[in-house]
């Protein structure tokens, strides 16, 4: 690990006394500078139990997601940490105070949402492969939440894909698709004021998955998925299916959405955001000249501009080969055999006598002719128009971008804004590892008889100490421990005092794993009974609700 001095680990006292307070109790957040029994394996920072795996982290939402460091996630892939925008959360639920909700992106849009009263949505959906578990029920906390406060929720049954990508029949389907319901209505999802929809049986969203297939190749979709020659068709149809769905919310109008997810979506993600600008009527960008320039060119242009001062023979109008020419001289001091610097430099002397100056371009992307019209018409101030583009010299970007989108939306198109998503922890499985669906002893199913859950629990591995004795020395890995982690996602509900309380005894020795487990056990026992005796409860409320629980599809 670079820049770590792993002199340092060695004098990390392994005694957690010193830890037992602060922030500690919150679920391992990727700064493990307190743990001194993994001096032995210094690349493992996350806590997590994954090593196994080869520490490599992959986002595969197919595949099996391995996350070795979260850490990793924010630097490799962009995802931005939760803990930056959570001041700004108003009454943030427990998964964001614990840190199990650990990135995000965008997430500060649909906050500026929430705090001024704008519209925003939330949406996820579920792939009915099997029993909804004790993960699925962060997934179900989060869209309630946002409805709780104020955002149009929507959760989906991914029938499609579980039918495409896991070869799952529709008899299953439905069964599966009707237990994920139940349970999300009775943790408190209000089906009146939010949608419930199945991907097979809605037409809008078929509809819109074509539309956006042609935004989206195969070359594409082979390199974010690895699809090869043999991906089926309908695997691919899945795919722009779940980019409708998350765009979804936006048929009526634009606005922010969240989608709630692991971080194995972070994908689709990365995908349905592309798309959402692809799909728009103009793109905003900027401008020094006629010609475009990426970003690293507009590093050198933006340079050439501020310094126009020393070699423009009129400071108000430096000319394109003026500024090639400076920039040429100064190539030792901007860093030589750079390629932008290559490329902008033939520009500029292209552009010739044409004058360096800043603007705002709207590009024609997918525009009809009467709405680039339009789009000319309403762009006030200093402007010039070309054939597929226009640039305006007043506007700023924002308010670029906000008339663009007026524009399209005025003219039939979908102004789509790019959508968030927050990302939550995937949980340790009961038996360390992984939670999977396929080892019934590693996780809890929301179906699971309240006894079996009792007993799962008490099975469960720990973080504690070999002997008692060492434990109340040394304090048990409450870090490390599945138990832990029940309390924190779930056990300790909405009560913080309570899970730092379980936290701060544990790893200050004066908690012991045989107890902690039978108050876990108890404590599960009593969330699976109560829960199920409200999916009773609300068996009334899904016939009622507004979505097909039969599928039509079905042959017998
Ligand atoms: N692909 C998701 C999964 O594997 C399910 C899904 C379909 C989804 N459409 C979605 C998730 C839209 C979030 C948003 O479980
Ligand atoms: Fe885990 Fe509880 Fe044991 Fe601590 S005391 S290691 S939290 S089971």
């Amino acid at each position: 690990m670079t820049g770590n001095d792993p002199a340092d680990e060695t004098e990390v006292s392994p005694d957690r006394h010193s830890h037992a307070s602060g922030e500690d109790w919150r679920v391992a957040d990727g700064d493990e500078s307190s743990d001194g029994d993994r001096v032995a394996e210094p690349l493992r920072t996350d806590g997590g139990t994954d090593a196994a795996d080869g520490g490599e982290t992959t986002l595969d939402p197919w595949g099996s997601a391995t996350v070795a460091d979260y850490r990793k996630l924010f630097e490799e892939f962009g995802i931005e940490e939760f803990d930056e925008v959570l001041p700004e959360v108003p009454d943030p639920h427990y998964l964001m105070r614990r840190g199990v909700i650990f990135g995000h992106r965008d997430y500060r849009r649909v906050v500026d949402a929430m705090v001024n009263d704008d519209p925003f949505a939330a949406l996820s959906g579920f792939m009915p492969t099997g029993d909804p578990h004790i993960g699925h029920k962060l997934v179900f906390d989060e869209i309630i939440w946002h409805q709780q406060q104020g955002g149009d929720a929507y959760a989906l049954i991914a029938d499609l894909e579980a039918h495409s990508a896991r070869g799952m029949t529709w008899d299953e389907i439905d069964e599966h698709a009707r237990d994920y319901l139940l349970s999300l209505l009775a943790l408190g999802f209000d089906p009146e004021e939010g949608t419930l929809y199945r991907q097979s049986g809605d037409r809008e969203v078929q509809d819109l998955a074509f539309e956006l297939g042609s935004q989206t190749n195969f070359s594409e979709l082979q390199a974010i998925y690895d699809f090869d020659g043999e991906t089926d068709v309908s695997h691919m149809q899945s795919v722009v299916t779940q980019m409708a769905d998350i765009l979804y919310p936006q048929l009526d109008e634009p606005k922010p959405t969240v989608i709630p997810v692991g971080p194995d979506q972070d994908p689709h993600m990365r995908l349905v955001r592309d798309l959402a600008a692809r799909m728009g009527y103009f793109g905003v960008t900027k401008a020094y000249a006629s010609f475009e320039a990426d970003e690293d060119e507009h590093q050198y242009l933006q340079l050439a501009y501020e310094g126009r001062a020393e070699y423009a023979e009129n400071p108000d109008q430096p000319r394109c080969e003026e500024a090639a020419e400076w920039l040429e001289e100064g190539r030792a001091n901007v860093g030589g055999g750079d390629k932008a610097l290559k490329t902008v430099l033939r520009k500029l002397e292209n552009a010739g006598m044409e004058p360096l100056r800043p603007r705002t371009r709207f590009l024609d992307r997918n525009a009809t002719e009467e709405a680039f019209e339009a789009l000319i018409d309403a762009v006030e101030g200093d402007k010039r128009v070309f054939d597929e583009h226009i640039d305006s010299f007043d506007l700023s970007r924002e308010a670029a971008e906000q008339l663009a989108r007026e524009v399209e939306l005025d003219h039939g198109g979908y102004g789509f804004t790019a959508p968030s998503s927050i990302y939550h922890r995937f949980m340790t499985g009961l038996t360390g590892g992984k939670m999977s669906s396929s080892v019934p002893a590693s996780h809890i199913s929301l179906l699971d008889d309240p006894e079996d859950g009792y007993d799962k629990v008490k099975a469960a591995t720990t973080g504690g100490r070999e002997t008692a004795e060492k434990q109340r020395e040394l304090g048990g890995k409450a870090d490390e421990c599945p138990v832990y982690e029940l309390y924190a996602y779930l056990l300790a509900g909405d009560d913080d005092e309570f899970a730092k309380e379980v936290y701060d005894e544990c790893v200050g020795g004066e908690r012991l794993c045989g107890d902690c487990k039978e108050q876990a056990a108890q404590l599960m026992r009593e969330f699976l009974e109560d829960h199920q005796e409200k999916r009773e409860e609300v068996e009334d409320l899904l016939e009622a609700a507004d979505i097909e629980l039969d599928s039509p599809r079905k042959r017998d």
